[in-house]
């Protein structure tokens, strides 16, 4: 008995008030669509196929490559759409278990999924149901007296009676394929909506006596987005879930309220991460390292053991032991390695500073290669730009870059050299040498009492 799933996708989700599809929607780091396919996974799946429809070009691209795209063209409702996605299905067996669920739920758990798959041979339908304070808008469970579930019933078509059930349909079955196909043959849509329900399946599996089981859940595994605000509060508790299972793992957090840490990002055992911390896309922090206050890293890593805080890293590549702000901003290239340090309020871009090499204070540093144990004077900057294009700064070991150093690029500086401050360097500099680039400097004794004499004698003429 093999497990396949149906992930049905196609609405727009006309109350996200966005043109971007509903599933394609992003809570701590992934689409919606990306979390309930990560919560299949475990359940290693013959095959998997998502129902696209409205903008499926943009539901596409976040679909892993073993997850089959089928496009349902007009969304005549999910049982329609059930019938498009079972269509691209591979070898499916008259046994073997069906899963439907809606992509527009982020918060089911493998656990909850691998318990509703669970379906003994003989029972035709598992579903998830739950119970809900305030059940506007799902279709209702309606079971007869001894509690046996019969039918399903959407908001719309429903009376007085079966609209003050609290027990609601989730949206998340397991059917054995035989009878799911069957079944869906007598759907028709005659409804409030002019739909095809899948819901309806289940009143036809009870009609012809087959078994039918429910599955309870939380109210919080099911919850469906369908508005900003609830796709708000899903990412509130998915990155409670992630910062639980970080915690889990070792990693220390002042407040994990203030901590966004997408689910895709790797955080080591033994990091400190403090509030303000927004890590983000590939992300890494390696041991040891402490990260924050207000830190926002995107595709970035931070190696073990280093510290940064009050900083901006997008595609840079932090080594060991590295230091890393108050206000620094560190842009796509930076490559930092073992030791070195950029400052308070330094900018990098496709710079590398060799190992122990420092920035500490009112730099920027572009197109440029700082060699191991070099120190770059404060308010020094790479003049990379000369109005048309880039050019490249290169600078060996140990050199002593004065403050306050323009660096006119293209420029060579050889290791051990060192810059007067206050200089505009534009030609070479040989290892080892000084370059001074400077006016002489002129003192004019006496000349502080001369003025305030000035001064003086203007005051009495007035
Ligand atoms: C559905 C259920 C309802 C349940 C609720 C749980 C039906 C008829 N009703 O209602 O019992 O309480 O979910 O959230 O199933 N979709 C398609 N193609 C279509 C129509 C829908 O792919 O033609 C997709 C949507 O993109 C969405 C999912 O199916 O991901 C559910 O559709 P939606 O319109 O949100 O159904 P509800 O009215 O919420
Ligand atoms: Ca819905």
């Amino acid at each position: 008995m093999s497990i396949h799933v149906v992930v049905l996708a196609a609405g727009q989700g006309k109350r996200m008030m966005s043109d971007l599809p509903k599933v394609a929607h992003m809570a701590a780091g992934r689409t919606l669509i990306g979390w309930v396919l990560k919560a299949v996974r475990p359940l290693h799946p013959k095959s998997t196929v998502v129902v696209v429809g409205h903008g499926a070009e943009r539901v596409d691209p976040h679909l892993p490559e073993d997850v089959v795209a089928a496009v349902q063209e007009e969304q005549l409702g999910t049982g329609h759409a059930t019938r498009v996605g079972l269509e691209a299905l591979r070898e499916v067996a008259a046994d073997d278990t069906i899963l439907v669920l809606y992509g527009d739920m982020p918060l089911l758990t493998s656990e909850l999924l691998t318990r509703l798959a669970d379906r003994p041979r003989d029972v035709a339908a598992r579903m998830v149901t739950a119970e809900f304070d305030d059940p506007t808008g799902y279709g209702r469970v309606v079971r007869n007296d001894v509690g046996m579930v019969i039918e399903v019933i959407e908001e719309r078509d429903c009376d007085d009676a079966s609209r003050a059930i609290r027990e609601i349909n989730a949206g998340s079955y397991a059917f054995k394929a035989k009878d799911l196909i069957d079944a869906l043959g007598g759907v028709s849509n005659e409804n409030a909506q002019g739909e095809y329900y899948l819901t309806d399946v289940i009143g036809i599996l009870v009609g012809r006596g087959e078994r039918l089981e429910p599955v309870t859940a939380t109210p919080e595994e099911v919850m469906g987005i369908n508005s900003q605000d609830q796709l708000a509060e899903a990412r509130k508790l998915l990155q409670v879930r992630t910062n639980r299972a970080l915690m889990e793992s070792g990693v220390w957090m002042l407040d994990p309220d203030r901590t966004y840490i997408d689910d895709t990002v790797q955080v080591a055992p033994g990091v400190k991460i403090y509030p303000g911390v927004h890590l983000e896309g590939t992300t890494t922090v390696g041991p040891g390292a402490r990260v924050g206050p207000d830190v926002f890293a995107l595709d970035s890593q931070i190696g073990p053991g280093s510290t940064v805080w009050y900083a901006v890293l997008r595609g840079a590549e932090v080594g060991e032991g590295c230091e890393v702000g108050p206000y620094a901003s560190l842009r796509p290239g930076t490559v930092l390695e073992k030791g070195a340090k950029v400052g308070t309020f330094v900018e990098t871009k496709n710079t590398t500073l060799g190992e122990e090499a420092k920035a500490p204070h009112l730099s920027y540093l572009g197109d440029a290669t700082i060699g191991a144990r070099s120190n770059i004077g404060a308010g020094s900057i790479t003049c990379n730009y000369d109005g048309y294009q880039k050019h490249q700064t290169t600078i060996g070991e140990e050199v002593f870059i004065g403050s306050d150093t323009m660096l006119v690029a293209p420029l060579t500086i050889g290791d051990r050299a060192v810059t007067g401050a206050g200089s505009v360097i534009t030609n070479d500099v040989e290892e080892g040498a000084l370059a001074v680039e400077r006016n002489e400097q002129r003192d004019i004794p006496g000349y502080s009492q001369r003025r305030a004499n000035r001064h003086a004698a203007r005051e009495t003429e007035d």
